[in-house]
């Protein structure tokens, strides 16, 4: 990369370029100075490169250089030269040639650096993202970066072949009903009124296919104020899309190439074509999870036929009240120690469950808490159920479908991580689909969207949720178990990577939904009036899909935390240690927004802040 400054980057040269007059820029990273010879290794975002400069030849270049320290930005002129072949650095693109320095610019001074620029330096996160500039000169988050856009230049060339065009939304608009908090913007014009931030482009991107578009994509910055994880920020990017006269099978038909495309790329696996898929009730049922790791070779079966018998008291009321119990047999797991299983139970407990019932086979005798009722009558069908062998362990949960899968298909996480069974080189796509439409709240007694309110419920279920509206409160309640919607996830390796549906196109599905919600007309026309009125005016069948672009790059260069992928990322608790973002604003800007604080006092920010 040629420019007015140098000829070549610090990653450019080979052996074929000795004896070529070269001029680099970049920034000191290492200096050996071994008396009267000195070698800046010069590092830019493409590589590095030895530069010697030796007194024997120029010493008052040589004096120039030793003034030099880390992390300074330097021009340096001289010739490729070939290393001698015990001078080679196999290690290093450029590590058979070094480049013999006549002469040295000091493009920048630099001060000592707050953080070394060095993979292993033992440095906090918190210093990390303060001086993240210092960080990103690193070379494994500059890969980072780089993938990330290559990554995302890739999405952009297969989605543009496809016929997408790549159109913005508003970030300041009205709230979406993507299920988080927003973040509000007041706004100065209209006192008392805020902006907020999109938690996705939903809604514009459904206007687009009202407009006649077909076919929209957009690389969408979305804002939710959640409680954050590992692969949560609250500030990210969607590859959003939406495509006009399809269904699930033309957006599956649409993405799978790019996904295979990618994975095949970056992972070096060549997923299957199609990608499998599995029904939502099915990865419940099988894995406790609605994004299933399938590496995990742990599976939950079904122990309602066999448990009542055992005389175990948690397994008879919870089978004679309607609950379930189901366990999770885990081979070789009697390899856990006791403490391990404490440990477990510690878990299941945060999970919600009373307790773990568990029980170890070694030469045929079981034991652990499960062990004396396994003595009996039930036992043989039980163990035969369970499928347990020599050397197992089997942990148990009853109770509600919802508790039991949350504590099994957490356990199952756990256990396999543990036992080391989730086998890391292979890679596992699909599609989970037929997600429920709605979901019951207890907290509030209410029923909520699934996804979001504009989620097409399944075609072949019509009928059931046109007589849902008009049946009972308790008819509705049950109905939430069993209506299924048209909207489909993509996981990877356990992390839900995508997630979207086709969308209610005709105004009778979409009123029978909102009274389903308990939304009323007059809110409904408060809260999305603006959207729900396009839906009149000629709405194609539509649907799409929205990846999380972090989470891709995080699940395709196998990042373990999606700050990681970020190039400017928040903490756990929301800040931009780097700027200092959330902070105090001037009185002035509160004043001219017509806002005051009512903070607890303890919560008042101080001149610190
Ligand atoms: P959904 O809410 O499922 O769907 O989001 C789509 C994808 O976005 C990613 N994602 C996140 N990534 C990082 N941090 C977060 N806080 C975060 N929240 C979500 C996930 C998820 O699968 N409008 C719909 C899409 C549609 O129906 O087309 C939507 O936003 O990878």
């Amino acid at each position: 990369m040629r420019t007015t400054y140098r000829t070549h980057t610090c990653g450019d040269l080979r052996a074929e370029h000795a004896g070529t007059e070269v001029t680099l820029c970049g920034w000191v990273h290492a200096r050996r100075d071994q008396g009267g010879v000195l070698f800046l290794d010069l590092r830019d975002r493409y590589g590095l490169t030895q530069v010697t400069f030796r007194g024997d030849r120029d010493a008052a270049l040589l004096a120039a250089a030793e003034r030099v320290r880390p992390e300074w930005v330097v021009r340096a002129t001289g010739l490729v030269a070939a290393r001698p072949s015990e001078a080679v650095n196999p290690d290093r693109a450029t590590g058979e040639i070094e480049v013999e320095a006549h002469a040295l610019v000091v493009l920048s001074e630099a001060a000592t650096p707050p953080i070394p620029v060095d993979e292993h330096a033992a440095v906090s996160t918190e210093l990390r993202l303060r001086h993240r500039y210092m960080d990103l000169r690193r070379p494994a988050l500059t890969h980072t970066v780089g993938a990330r856009a290559r990554i995302a230049g890739t999405v952009r060339r297969h989605l543009e072949a496809q016929g997408f065009l790549d159109i913005e939304t508003p970030t300041l608009i009205r709230s979406t009903p993507e299920g988080a908090r927003d973040y509000l913007v007041p706004s100065r014009v209209r006192p008392g009124t805020c902006y907020a931030l999109p938690q996705s482009p939903q809604l514009f991107k459904q206007l687009l296919m009202v407009a006649g578009q077909d076919r929209y994509y957009q690389l969408a910055r979305c804002y939710r104020d959640e409680d954050l994880r590992a692969d949560r920020q609250p500030e990210f990017t969607q590859v959003d899309l939406e495509a006009s006269f399809v269904t699930e099978e033309d957006i599956f038909a649409l993405l799978e190439p790019l996904v295979r495309d990618l994975v095949r790329t970056w992972r070096g696996t060549q997923l299957p074509d199609p990608l499998p898929r599995m029904t939502y009730a099915e990865a419940m049922e099988r894995f406790g999870s609605d994004k299933p790791d399938l590496r995990n070779p742990l599976e939950l079966v079904d122990l309602a036929g066999v448990a009542g018998a055992l005389g175990f008291a948690p397994f008879t009321s919870t089978l004679e009240s309607g609950g379930r119990v189901k366990g999770l047999r885990v081979p070789g797991g009697s390899a856990l120690s006791r403490k391990d299983l404490d440990g477990l139970e510690r878990e299941a407990r945060s999970m919600g469950a009373p307790g773990l019932a568990w029980t170890k086979l070694a030469e045929g005798k079981p034991s652990g808490p499960l062990a004396r009722f396994l003595g009996g009558e039930g036992a043989a069908a039980f163990l035969a159920a369970t499928g347990l062998e020599d050397g197992d362990l089997l942990l148990t949960a009853a109770g509600d479908d919802t508790l039991v899968h949350r504590v099994l298909g957490g356990l199952r996480l756990l256990v396999g991580a543990k036992l080391g069974l989730v086998d890391e080189s292979r890679n596992e796509v699909l599609w989970v689909t037929d997600f429920p439409l709605f979901a019951w709240d207890e907290e509030h007694q209410r029923i909520d969207a699934q996804h979001h309110p504009f989620t097409s419920p399944a075609s072949d279920q019509l009928e059931a949720f046109f007589a849902a509206a008009k049946g009972s409160a308790e008819d509705r309640k049950a109905l939430c178990g069993t209506l299924r919607s048209r909207a489909y996830d993509l996981v990877m390796n356990g992390v839900e990577i995508g997630g979207g549906s086709i969308r209610i196109h005709r105004q009778d599905v979409q009123q029978t939904v909102f009274a389903l919600l308990g939304i009323s007309e007059s809110e409904v026309e408060r809260r999305f009036g603006w959207f729900v009125e396009a839906l009149r005016y000629g709405t194609p069948p539509h649907g799409g899909i929205a990846l999380g672009l972090d989470r891709l790059v995080m699940c395709l260069i196998g990042a373990s935390t999606i700050q990681d992928v970020i190039a400017f990322p928040k903490t756990s608790s929301a800040a931009d240690l780097l700027c200092g973002a959330p902070a105090s604003v001037d009185d002035a800007q509160m004043h001219e927004l017509h806002l005051a604080w009512d903070l607890p006092q303890e919560d008042a920010p101080t001149s610190a802040d």
